[in-house]
């Protein structure tokens, strides 16, 4: 089978999975929608660009998922999932700006059309809208969480900055990376489901491990796709980590399984200032052709597994086997 075909027959089971949650999906939509109003048009325009059509809603699914296995029933459960959504996305909006991107979920990036000032406000707009929405329905455990959880974003964001074109990453710090900017938030996701639901502290912080293995495997899968996926299919450019000095696993676990000698070239490649598209294809194929991705795929496949086992304590029950399904689509995806 090419590998088109692959990419296509990928894409359709991805659509499958995401079908099935088509009446959350519809909710959630509605009410992120709603909490965009705003009397500066500017902001439900570049807001409405940057969060509505696209995107996975994986975070506020997790979180309706999560009261489901409780039973929990509320008026404002669509309303409260979205705070997830919109911290996200407001992270997404600082991100493209730090990272200096033109495309995301498809389409070209808030900063790209508006400039950098305008996406860095409409992503604090985001952001503090989240937290009026949390304030307004949650309780103080929940907000807790959340609070504790942006707090971390940031440390990993700016540890990730710290660490550009740091060629001699250690797996230790990138995992620490790709925990605090990536997992943390899906692990509040789960974890506020059954704040919210009024779990017992020991059923939160299971959720919470549950969304920190699968964030976790999540980024790991978002890292390899970097190396192997297609713009089309992806939604954003790939190749884009190795042009913007981020150093992550695949680069990592090529560095550390080649002769010294080869190690020393490739160091000098990557010592340049900017990658020329020579050298940035030369080490894209080394890096995809040494057994590395094999790896990191494997590494994600694990941490899938530990999510997975997490569970185990919940009795059976169809959102449980919802929970697993969607913790599986994460190392199958293909966006
Ligand atoms: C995307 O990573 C970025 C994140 C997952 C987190 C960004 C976090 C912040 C900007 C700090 C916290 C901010 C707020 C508002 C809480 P990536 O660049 O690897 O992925 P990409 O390829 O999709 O850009
Ligand atoms: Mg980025």
């Amino acid at each position: 089978m090419g590998r088109e075909s692959v990419c296509t027959a990928q894409q359709m089971r991805d659509q499958e999975i995401l079908e099935k949650y088509r009446p959350h999906f519809l909710k959630i939509e509605y009410e992120l929608e709603q909490a965009l109003l705003s009397k500066v048009d500017a902001i439900a325009e570049i807001g409405r660009h940057s969060l509505l059509g696209h995107g996975k809603r994986l975070r506020p699914l997790l979180f309706i998922l999560c009261c489901n296995l409780f039973q929990y029933q509320s008026q404002e459960l669509y309303k409260l999932s979205v705070v997830f959504e919109y911290i996200h996305t407001a992270s997404l909006l600082h991100d493209d700006v730090l990272d200096n991107a033109e495309v995301r979920r498809k389409r070209p990036s808030a900063n790209r059309l508006w400039g950098n000032h305008a996406a860095v406000l409409e992503g604090d707009f985001l952001y503090s809208k989240a937290f009026s929405i949390a304030v307004n329905y949650a309780n103080q455990a929940f907000f807790r969480k959340l609070t504790e959880t942006t707090t971390i974003m940031a440390e990993g964001q700016v540890l990730e900055l710290l660490h550009t074109r740091n060629w001699a990453l250690t797996p230790k710090t990138y995992f620490d990376i790709i925990t605090a900017k990536t997992a943390v938030l899906i692990s509040a996701a789960c974890a506020c489901g059954g704040i919210i639901s009024g779990a017992s502290q020991q059923e939160v912080r299971l959720l919470e491990q549950f969304g920190m293995n699968m964030g976790i495997a999540f980024q790991l899968m978002d890292d390899l796709l970097d190396y192997i996926s297609t713009e089309e299919v992806f939604g954003k450019p790939v190749g884009k980590d190795l042009r913007e000095g981020k150093v992550t696993l695949p680069l990592i676990y090529t560095l550390s399984g080649i002769s010294e000698q080869e190690r020393a070239s490739l160091q000098s490649l990557l010592a340049g200032d900017q990658l020329n598209e020579h050298t940035h294809a030369r080490i894209m194929n080394l890096v995809k052709s040494n057994g590395a991705l094999a790896r990191v795929r494997r590494e994600a496949e694990t941490y899938t597994e530990k999510a997975a086992e997490v569970l185990d304590p919940f009795p059976d029950s169809e959102t449980k086997e919802n929970l697993l399904e969607l913790n599986q689509y994460i190392i199958h995806r293909a966006f």
